[in-house]
């Protein structure tokens, strides 16, 4: 039920803080071990590789995990598109283990690539946010989101469901194998911050409502930049907005724009920086320097201790490789603001379904 708002999209959006709070209920216990099914647990930790397959806002979500099982189990990890994935299928390992990331848990891309893997007797994993649904019966094992249901086109809090889950996830294996990395992370404590940061964000609302209107009313292309989990981000924010504004949008990774794509800037483009990365802040910001002398017209979302008083929007520090959680939440906004200021509807982009059965 939307119920007082004026699209579902605004209400998912606004869901996210009760979204992080239920997924630490379900999957972390009161001394903030992560609680998973065993059987999924050992079946990663006896793998050599973990295979990512999804489409579209899953499959962005896919690279966050994959920073953080990386990071928190020291298993390799790749993130593939299902519909490349099924008819080029990379060499795989000895030992593969299969993630599907699926919101409706129905998308044909994929299921096409489960029904390989179920042929070639290769374990896997769905992780979805309706119970039930196709992928779900046909993988292994089932981890839900616990988002509720997400009825806006445009996907929002299950992109934010799923990298929870994701990291939930690694910290059970890493534990399971005794990594420090993952013995040192706080997840219940951590989701903690975070949703109490999304809802600072949330309420800041009509301040990004107006920076859309100085940065996107009259543009037909936008940028978003970042490196690493920025990057991921960046992906994912363009993509939330070419989806539902018609902005055309690209997300890139901040040092490749100068090899080619810089040409596209013009006096006026908008530029947005993402910068959640102690490792990289100084290069993403020496990349808006490039574009910004092109006549780019830049705005700056960075992490407060990283962050300029010049720079557009500034949020609460968080557990760094969970930033993604936090700095998606303005560019979610942004997507909606710039749509409800061109007159679209929010909810029901043209040409695009909620989840699409046919490969
Ligand atoms: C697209 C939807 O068709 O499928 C996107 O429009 C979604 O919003 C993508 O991200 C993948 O869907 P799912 O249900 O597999 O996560």
């Amino acid at each position: 039920e939307k119920g007082t708002y004026p699209y579902y999209m605004l209400k998912e959006i606004d869901d996210q803080p009760t979204v992080m709070r239920r997924i630490s209920q379900e999957y972390t216990n009161t001394l903030g071990d992560a609680v998973i099914d065993e059987k999924i647990i050992e079946k990663i930790t006896d793998s050599d590789r973990i295979y990512i397959v999804a489409c579209g806002t899953s499959y962005n979500a896919g690279w966050v995990g994959k920073a953080l099982l990386e990071r928190m189990t020291h298993i390799p990890v790749e993130v593939h598109l299902s519909s490349e994935f099924g008819y080029n299928m990379p060499l795989l390992s000895e030992k593969p283990f299969f993630i599907f990331l699926s919101q409706s848990g129905e998308t044909a891309d994929s299921r096409q690539v489960l029904v390989q893997t179920n042929e070639l007797g290769l374990p896997s994993l769905t992780l979805t946010n309706v119970a039930g649904s196709t992928l779900s019966r046909e993988a292994d094992y089932t981890l839900l989101l616990h988002a509720g249901p997400e009825i806006a086109v445009a996907s929002t809090k299950a992109y934010t469901a799923q990298i929870a889950v994701l990291a939930v996830l690694a910290k059970a294996v890493g534990d399971n194998k005794g990594n420090q990395s993952s013995l040192d992370f706080d997840i219940a404590h951590e989701l903690s911050v975070i949703a109490a940061v999304m809802e600072t964000i949330i309420d800041e609302k009509m301040v990004i409502s107006q920076l859309v209107e100085d940065y996107l009313s009259t543009t037909r292309n936008a940028f978003y930049i970042g490196r690493g989990v920025d990057y991921y981000v960046s992906m994912e924010a363009s993509l939330k907005l070419k989806e539902i504004s018609y902005i055309q949008a690209e997300g890139f990774a901040a040092g490749e724009l100068k090899h080619g794509t810089i040409a596209l800037i013009e006096e006026g483009t908008p530029v947005f920086g993402v910068i959640t990365d102690q490792k990289t802040a100084a290069h993403t910001r020496g990349n808006l320097k490039e574009v910004e002398s092109r006549g780019a017209h830049n705005f700056v979302i960075a992490l407060a201790s990283l962050a300029k008083v010049t720079d557009q929007l500034i949020i609460p520090d968080v557990y760094p490789l969970l930033s993604p959680l936090v700095s998606i939440i303005p560019t979610q906004l942004i997507a909606y603001f710039a749509t409800l200021q061109r007159g679209y509807d929010v909810d029901k982009p043209r040409n695009l379904a909620k989840s699409v059965t046919v490969e």
